[in-house]
């Protein structure tokens, strides 16, 4: 049963459709898979998700079934007698969401009809042939159908149908539903807009030029014209159109020539996240695990006091300018000078958390990795040793029952393996920046930046890097743990964006009690403007870039990292309990209010 709301949501039935149902490919994916509790309890049985059928992902995150809905199961059954190959079940994740997944290379044979039509009736040209348009417009095709048929069986049974579409991916059903004026209501939101991303990525002064852009020319410099005429396309058949942000909302405007109705902010499950009280524990345990990564990593080449450590980090798609790495390393550089300047006794461990095309791990990083670990197993039988011999002389000793000396207590063997293994271990070089081996190391982004401002971890710096380019997982035997665990080991995440619609590395940070950097460019830090506890004290840090030279933001970046490791472990543990509260405002709970909103205005469509 639904809950209580101002919209029923027994009258109506809602298909939310996106490309990363059951298929992680980015941020959409933690949009729909947070808010489905929030969803489920909302709507109850009326609500269905609807993405395309990603084979190796569906194998393990999808329970097959046949839905005892009385409309959706008319709807699919209906479909699947035209040939349509629909998989319906339940998505295994948290709030286990009734889910159809769309077989889309069943109908490639149609993709010559599907962009003849497209050509005829909307005038755009796919002739091009690119594999991602081609999966794009074979999905699109399927549910087409089937919202046309969800549509007719839903309103016989008195229930008003709903879509709400994310991306334009997901959405090139949405011109054709309009075209035939199929009654159902329809919700478009948009993630970014594909030439804001290329735009930005080319131009340093993206923003004072967007009010001047001339769309169709620069959508045929990136030579993306048919993927920008569909995503606008979409915008401009949508009843209601919204996006994840003022910021953004400010680039459609200027770039696929609508403005949005609504805002609709992304949230979290924050449930999910908070371990109640857990987040100092959590932290604790975790960073031992991180320590044991640096030690193996730098100790064979030199050592610091790792209680004077702190460790930063950044993650996500290698967008060297729009996720500002360009920015962050500018700035650690000057920290790395600061610091030095100070003769701070401070280390920062800054790790690049991103992906690029590799050959494999460094195998002298798994090799420095493994031997600490050999230490370890050697360490361990030397205590036990000890341990024994020791309990065996307690109780038999006489006299003045004072401690033995332990070096004899250690076999010769033990001596001389631990002497080896240490010696092996140590050496003169360096320790690696990159834990892998690129395909295109010499033209790589990060790696010429920091080649040419020498910070290469040599001895002397204070600011150290790890460069990572892959993501984390539980299974890279470097680190051991899941992405989320890192995170919590970490101190601060510097996320200072120049494009970023929303970004949602830096709330992660906070629901996992760790302090984070964002710019004020992005989506979520122009939110936190309005938000009363996004401040400092809160674990939140807002790097201006709007109006701003790079040289100013690397300024602003390095001071603000320089206050945050000047903070004493004691205001740490204080900021990692109120970045959770913080957290807590980006709840789906309260959030799914905006979505209700464009729900209610969609509804008032008149057909
Ligand atoms: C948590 C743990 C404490 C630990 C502290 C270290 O609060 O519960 O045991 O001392 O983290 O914080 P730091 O910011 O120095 O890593
Ligand atoms: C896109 C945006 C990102 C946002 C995500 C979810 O990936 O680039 O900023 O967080 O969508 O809305």
């Amino acid at each position: 049963m639904a809950d209580n709301n101002a919209f029923n949501t027994d009258e109506h039935l809602l298909a939310e459709i996106a490309w990363e149902v059951c298929n992680q490919v980015g941020g959409i994916y933690t949009v729909i898979r947070s808010k489905v509790p929030t969803m489920v309890n909302k709507w109850g049985e009326n609500y269905v998700l609807l993405g395309p059928y990603a084979k190796k992902e569906a194998n393990t995150d999808f329970e097959e079934f046949d839905f005892e809905h009385p409309i959706l199961k008319e709807a699919v059954e209906n479909c699947r007698n035209k040939g349509l190959d629909i998989k319906s079940g339940h998505w295994l994740v948290s709030g286990r969401p009734k889910t159809l997944l769309f077989n889309h290379f069943s109908v490639y044979h149609e993709l010559g009809n599907i962009k003849y039509y497209y050509w005829q009736n909307h005038t755009i040209d796919f002739n091009q042939h690119e594999p991602l348009l081609d999966e794009v417009l074979a999905f699109g095709y399927m549910v087409h159908l089937f919202l046309s048929e969800l549509t007719r069986v839903a309103l016989k049974h008195k229930v008003k149908p709903l879509a709400h579409f994310h991306e334009w991916m997901a959405a090139s059903a949405l011109p054709n539903l309009r075209r035939d004026q199929v009654p159902l209501q329809t919700v478009f939101t948009t993630h970014a807009t594909l030439l804001g991303r290329y735009l930005a990525m080319n131009d340093p002064r993206f923003y004072d030029h967007l009010p001047f852009m001339d769309w169709l020319k620069e959508a045929q410099y990136f030579n993306i014209e048919a993927n920008v005429k569909l995503e606008r396309a979409c915008v401009h058949g949508a009843h209601v159109f919204t996006t994840v942000s003022e910021v953004t909302g400010k680039e459609c405007l200027h770039l696929l020539g609508r403005s949005p109705d609504l805002i609709l902010p992304n949230g979290l499950n924050i449930e999910r996240f908070s371990v109640l009280h857990e987040v100092q524990n959590l932290h604790h345990e975790y960073k031992q695990l991180l320590e044991q990564f640096v030690m193996g990593h730098f100790f064979q080449s030199y050592s610091f006091d790792l209680n004077k450590t702190l460790y930063f980090f950044t993650s996500g798609r290698f967008e060297y300018s729009n996720k500002g790495y360009d920015l962050t390393l500018e700035a650690l550089a000057r920290l790395n000078h600061r610091l030095k300047e100070m003769n701070s006794p401070l280390t920062v461990v800054m790790f690049f958390i991103t992906r690029q095309p590799v050959q494999s791990i460094n195998p002298d990083v798994l090799n420095a990795r493994a031997m600490l670990d050999k230490i370890h197993t050697n360490s361990e039988e030397i205590v036990e040793q000890i341990k024994q011999r020791l309990i065996r002389q307690a109780a038999a000793s006489k006299g003045d029952h004072k401690l033995p000396n332990l070096n004899d207590m250690v076999d010769d063997y033990w001596k001389l393996r631990h002497r080896r293994t240490i010696q092996s271990w140590k050496t003169d070089q360096l320790p690696p920046v990159v834990t892998h081996n690129l395909v295109d190391d010499s033209s790589d982004q990060i790696l010429n930046f920091l080649r040419t401002s020498n910070l290469v971890n040599n001895k002397e710096d204070n600011v150290k890097i790890v460069y990572h380019p892959d993501f984390i997982s539980s299974t890279n035997p470097l680190f051991g743990m899941e992405y989320d665990d890192f995170v919590r080991a970490c101190h601060l995440g510097v996320f200072p964006s120049y494009y970023e619609p929303w970004g949602y590395t830096p709330l992660e940070c906070l629901a996992r009690g760790v302090a984070a950097i964002t710019s004020d460019l992005s989506g979520f830090g122009d939110y936190m403007k309005n938000v009363d506890i996004g401040d400092e004290q809160h674990g939140m840090f807002i790097v201006k870039r709007a109006n701003k030279s790079f040289d100013e933001s690397a300024e602003e970046l390095c001071n603000t990292m320089l206050k945050f490791i000047q903070n004493s472990s004691r205001a740490r543990i204080d900021m990692r309990n109120k970045s959770e509260d913080l957290s807590e405002c980006f709840d789906w709970k309260n959030l799914y209010s905006a979505y209700e909103k464009s729900y209610i205005k969609a509804s008032e469509t008149l057909f």
